[in-house]
């Protein structure tokens, strides 16, 4: 039989193999729809953990805007085609994937496992899913590369204001055979957050998600020069004593490589977060900045967070291999245009050649059926796969994915869709419900 919990297995199947299972009394360990899955990952994750996680921008309209433009389109099936097989498979960036279907870069994972990074590391190896590692993970894209084996991996980079570390970061993922480096553009400096700032919480300054960095020699070298040149101007910051001080100390020095007595000894682990504060990100990137990347790599370059017609014209006239229509799951600016109209727009500025991918509210099968019937050549899963990390490890992470392909599968089977470019636009209708319900 085949493994259910991998997406090699079609919706039937894994249909078949819960229905199975619940004949013998037993349930899925990871609920089947996001709505149940939500609410178990909530239970399962601190106040701090969730906030992050599912937190989002301002009033959350933009997230609200992602969903509700899914619900904006219809699918309409097909009957009596007759076609019996499917072909999920997508040539991606020079590679055959067995679906469309990829991880987004989710950072600070460690708020719901410290080894999250791991974790989905091996859950994409399993399921042959791309996992496009998070600059802000807490594990060194290197370790997550050897528990990966084989896996495609690409590495996503914050531009950092030090240009060093920017290359220092390129050539770790050239290293790891990354497949791709995704440079992810609408994150140059944090969005406004309320949920995270009602509890005055954010994971770095708690030495959660910079793994990457401390763990790199151009970093951990800055990291020293700033130490010594602040020993040498003789300044002493003063740092207040609380209780949540010393917490947040215990954090960092248990979060630094290396041996905890060791590090709560030495200035680095605290230096590393101030440095990393100050550095991971450049509100100054321009796209003269961009321009440079293709002498500075020989991996495909992938630009994340576009979500204007022109930023995406320009990103292919620079001559990058793709773009990621996102805008980060709505943590970044407050009532954004949603993601998938803005994949619309984009597909018709820069007709049917360039590759598109698309994340941002991609919960379902349907909804990746609905993307691609867009325009997307794939979709990249966020929240959903945190969700299923919360509520089961590793495992959840693969049934997560295995439960939206196999919706995906039988959606296709159901509409009369053979494979991916038989899932076009006719396949959609605008919803005539939302139209006359005033949205
Ligand atoms: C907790 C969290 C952390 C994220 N961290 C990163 C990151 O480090 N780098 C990045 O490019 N995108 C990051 N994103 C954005 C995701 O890559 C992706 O665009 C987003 O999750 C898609 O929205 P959705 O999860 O609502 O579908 C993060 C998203 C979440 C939810």
């Amino acid at each position: 039989m085949t493994d259910p919990t991998t997406p090699a297995a079609i919706g039937r199947e894994r249909q078949s193999a819960i229905y199975r299972q619940g004949v013998l009394g037993r349930r899925p360990a990871v609920p089947t729809d996001f709505a149940e899955l939500e609410r178990r990952a909530r239970r399962a994750t601190s106040q701090k953990g969730w906030a992050y996680v599912a937190g989002g921008a301002g009033e959350g309209r933009t997230m609200r805007n992602n969903r509700a433009a899914f619900d904006r389109w219809v699918i309409v099936p097909r009957m009596a085609h007759g076609i019996t097989t499917r072909d999920l498979s997508v040539d991606l960036l020079g590679t055959r994937l067995d679906t469309p279907i990829l991880f987004a870069p989710v950072g600070a994972g460690q708020l719901i496992d410290p080894d999250c990074d791991l974790h989905v590391a091996r859950a994409a190896a399993k399921a042959g899913v791309p996992y496009v590692f998070t600059n802000q993970g807490g594990t060194p894209m290197e370790e997550c590369a050897a528990a990966m084996g084989e896996g495609r991996r690409w590495v996503q980079l914050y531009w950092s204001t030090d240009e060093a570390l920017v290359d220092s970061l390129i050539r770790r993922a050239e290293a790891i055979d990354a497949g791709a480096l995704v440079v992810t553009l609408d994150t140059t400096t944090l969005g406004w957050r309320p949920q995270d700032l009602n509890l005055g919480s954010l994971p770095f300054a708690q030495g959660l998600g910079i793994g990457q960095y401390t763990s790199d020699p151009r970093f951990r070298e800055l990291v020293r020069e700033r130490i010594a040149a602040a020993k040498t101007s003789g300044v002493k910051q003063e740092v207040e004593v609380t209780l949540g001080a010393i917490r947040s100390l215990l954090s960092i020095t248990r979060n630094h490589p290396g041996k905890f007595w060791a590090n709560l000894r030495s200035p680095e682990p605290r230096g590393s977060v101030e440095a990393f504060l100050d550095i991971y990100s450049n509100p100054g990137l321009s796209w003269d900045h961009l321009a440079t990347l293709r002498e500075r790599t020989r991996l495909p370059v992938v630009l994340k967070g576009i979500l204007h017609p022109d930023d995406a014209r320009r990103a292919f006239d620079q001559g990058v291999d793709a773009i990621v229509v996102s805008n980060h799951g709505g943590r970044q600016v407050d009532s954004s245009i949603a993601s998938l109209d803005a994949l619309q727009d984009i597909r018709a500025a820069v007709g049917d050649e360039p590759t598109v991918l698309m994340d941002s509210g991609i919960r379902t099968g349907a909804d990746v059926f609905t993307a691609v019937a867009l325009g997307a050549d794939a979709v990249l899963l966020g929240r959903p796969y945190m969700y299923g990390l919360a509520v089961a490890g590793q495992r959840g992470v693969e049934e997560v994915v295995a439960n939206i392909v196999a919706e995906l599968d039988l959606t296709m089977s159901l509409t009369g869709a053979r494979s991916l470019a038989d899932i076009t636009a006719d396949m959609l209708q605008p919803s005539r419900d939302f139209a006359s319900s005033g949205h």
